[in-house]
């Protein structure tokens, strides 16, 4: 299956999509993650992206598109993916098309995540996210680790993401209305939009999500 799944920051798509990929067998893409990696590698990439992502502001299109692509492009792709955080803005699903026509290949749902914005404040105040590559995540309330300040899957250290500051977390809603929601419609005319709530336990929100894909396959 190819699937986009599309939210505002906090909505939990991190959490979901590590559930989601593992039921589908498909690998999950973040493109946060990537960056993320690339900036604890020290890459040039890194480099370029960092300023942007601390200020909650989008990483330049040209940047951001060639490094999916490469991700898309990997061997263990080839058979579906679960995007996270890609496209973000019409110019990025624009690019997504051109790759998926390249391919052959067209994309089966797009998972929208609906959560209110007060509670988005809440999830974000409250993330810790593993040093990993893996970003494994965690919250100070609703999904504490075994052992304070530990990764339960890889024993990495929890952190506070840069971008996680209240003014930045405004920013980055501010963005996400401006630039992400109207992929929403441009996906809505292709009829391939599910809208599930996010709110609830993790493990709820799973189940609706997988009955939303079933329904769509
Ligand atoms: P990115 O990493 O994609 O961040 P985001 O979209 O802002 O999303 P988040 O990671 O903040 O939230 P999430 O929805 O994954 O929530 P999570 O599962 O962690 O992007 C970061 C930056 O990178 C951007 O600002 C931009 O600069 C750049 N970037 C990335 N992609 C780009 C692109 N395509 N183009 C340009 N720039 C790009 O959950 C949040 C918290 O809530 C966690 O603590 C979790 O444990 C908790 N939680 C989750 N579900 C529940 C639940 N059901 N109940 C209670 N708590 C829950
Ligand atoms: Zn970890």
């Amino acid at each position: 299956m190819r699937i986009v799944l599309v939210g505002p920051p906090g909505a939990g798509k991190g959490t979901q999509a590590a559930y989601l990929a593992q039921n589908l067998s498909i690998p999950h893409i973040s493109t946060g993650d990537l960056f993320r990696a690339n900036i604890s590698q020290g890459t040039a990439l890194g480099r370029r992206a960092q300023e942007y992502m601390k200020a909650g502001d989008l990483v330049p299109d040209e940047i951001t598109v060639e490094m999916a692509r490469d991700r898309m492009s990997q061997g263990d792709a080839a058979e579906g993916w679960l995007l996270d955080g890609f496209p973000r803005n019409l110019h990025q699903a624009e690019a997504l098309d051109a790759i998926l026509a390249e391919e052959s290949v067209s994309l089966d749902a797009v998972l929208d995540l609906e959560v209110p914005e007060e509670e988005v404040v809440k999830r974000i105040a409250g993330r810790r996210t593993c040093r990993s590559d893996s970003a494994h995540t965690y919250h100070v309330e609703y999904k504490k680790p075994q052992a304070e300040g530990v990764c339960d899957v890889c024993g990495g250290e929890l952190y506070q993401r840069d971008d996680d500051r209240e003014e930045t977390v405004r920013r980055r809603l501010e963005v996400y209305h401006r630039e992400t929601e109207p992929i929403i419609d441009y996906y809505k005319t292709q009829g391939l939009v599910v809208t599930i709530s996010a709110l609830g336990p993790v493990a709820e929100v799973t189940e609706r999500a997988m009955a939303a894909l079933r329904r769509e396959a």
